[in-house]
């Protein structure tokens, strides 16, 4: 018999989360305007908002937390990041930054102005904020296969080559600062993209000579997809791959509270010193100085510790493995997900859950706040809240895709959590019929409103 996957490390301490009772949470909820994110997380039993910050570092990492060099230039601890991001990414300058969307900030303020275009694979929103934040335009190119939510299709994240072409064909390049291929793509549903797609996306870029930029934070989940799915591939080792992936990259920024596993981090890793002289003057503007930019010292151990453990491939295949645990046993109960799984999350097709719910009252979010009611787990939102408004006509855009995302902490949870998450998803699914209504708002926040946003039900 073939042995099955298990968990490559075992619990050496434990944290205790409430229940609570359905007539409790609707009344939290309400308390909350139906925005999830106002919950406080006592009242919440499985959290599934997010696998980002939220996963559980190892021993080693805590180890790590106590060697961490608080000084305010030239810690060791910036010299162990640097050293732990050229071995497994091979970029030779790097900016330390305290989260994801910080490296963006400091990035885009050097590289994007009014009117630039930058293409790529679903934008992350903090990505499209940030674009669209400095009066420029984030253009989808990413494939169509990835909006149908029941084709079989393995590199759902990838590019469309076409789509590409036409945009960087059809606008001068001085308007294009970079393409970015975001990797897993996390709005099209935790997809990956294929090395030939990767090794393609960024040929073109450079024929039109236009840098390739790599949102990395789920990395380490794409080489594995690569690994399993892709021909050729299986039998080079994760950082082999992640080797071979970084080798098309110019420019890479990274969230670190994901494939990294640390609570708080992220960085921007270059190859072009000037870019990155240019760069650092507004890391020290916004973030702190070059060697520790908006990081603990602690931290930054943490984090290239985290490195070394998110690419390892048995920590990886039980990671991915207890997401297509959760997505079998949904699609067993006949609910519509996003297939093949992805690497961070099971997508709950809304608009399939729920098609008697209209588009203008919130699909996806009114079967977030059902699960909620149902077992106290949280979800979010990937639909037509978090899509937000066109910046230009201030109209409401509606994605083609309406997706209650269910993030799984790295590390966290167990499979009978899973299986919890899976019975309450299977008991709205036999009571679908009676949620017959959705939300609507009452107040939105002028740019990003999904977090801040206030609903009641209609
Ligand atoms: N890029 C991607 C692909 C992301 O998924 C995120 C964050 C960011 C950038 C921004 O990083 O949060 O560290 O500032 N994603 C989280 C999520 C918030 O829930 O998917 P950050």
């Amino acid at each position: 018999m073939k042995l099955p996957y298990a968990e490559s490390y075992k619990i050496k301490m434990v944290e205790s989360i409430k229940r609570s009772k359905s007539f409790e949470r609707e009344a939290w909820i309400k308390d909350a305007k139906y925005n999830l994110f106002n919950l406080k997380s006592e009242q919440v039993f499985i959290d599934l908002l997010t696998d980002s910050g939220t996963g559980a570092m190892s021993d080693r990492q805590w180890s790590e937390m106590m060697l961490g060099d608080e000084s305010y230039a030239g810690a060791s601890s910036y010299y162990k990041m640097k050293e732990a991001i050229k071995d497994i990414l091979g970029f030779d300058h790097f900016l330390p930054t305290h989260q994801g969307r910080a490296a963006e900030n400091v990035l885009f303020s050097v590289l994007v102005k009014e009117g630039d275009i930058i293409p790529g694979n679903a934008h992350f929103d903090t990505t499209k904020g940030h674009i669209e934040f400095r009066k420029a335009r984030a253009l989808d190119c990413t494939i169509d296969e990835a909006f149908d939510t029941t084709l079989d299709y393995p590199f759902k994240g990838n590019v469309d080559l076409k789509k590409l072409k036409k945009v960087l064909k059809e606008n001068p390049k001085e308007k294009i600062p970079f393409i970015i291929l975001t990797l897993t793509c996390n709005s099209a549903g935790g997809q990956p993209v294929s090395m030939k797609n990767i090794s393609a996306a960024s040929a073109l870029a450079k024929k039109y000579d236009i840098p390739v930029l790599f949102d990395s934070a789920r990395f380490a989940e794409n080489a594995y997809f690569i690994k399993i799915r892709e021909e050729g591939y299986q039998d080079k080792s994760i950082r082999e791959i992640v080797r071979e992936m970084f080798s098309h990259a110019d420019i890479m920024t990274m969230s670190s509270k994901k494939d990294a596993i640390v609570n708080m981090g992220g960085f921007i890793g270059l190859r072009n010193e000037e870019l990155f002289t240019k760069a650092s003057v507004y890391n020290i503007l916004f973030e702190g100085y070059i060697t520790y930019g908006g990081m603990s010292g602690r931290d930054m151990n943490a984090l290239a510790q985290g490195l070394y453990e998110g690419t390892e491939f048995n920590y990886l295949e039980s990671r991915i493995g207890q997401v297509a645990y959760l997505g079998q046993l949904l699609m067993e109960y006949g609910i519509p997900v996003q297939f093949p799984f992805g690497g961070h999350a099971i997508f709950v097709d809304a608009k399939r859950f729920l098609p008697q719910v209209p588009r203008e009252q919130y699909i996806a979010q009114t079967l977030a706040i059902q699960l909620y009611i149902e077992g106290g787990i949280r979800g979010v939102e990937i639909g037509a809240l978090l899509a937000d408004r066109d910046p230009i006509t201030r109209e409401n855009r509606y994605p083609k895709l309406e997706m209650l995302r269910l993030a799984i902490p790295r590390r966290t949870y167990t499979n009978n959590h899973m299986a919890y998450v899976a019975a309450a998803i299977k008991n709205v699914y036999d009571r679908r019929d009676k949620i017959s209504e959705g939300l609507r708002i009452v107040h939105e926040a002028p740019i990003m409103r999904h977090f801040t946003v206030e609903l009641e039900k209609i």
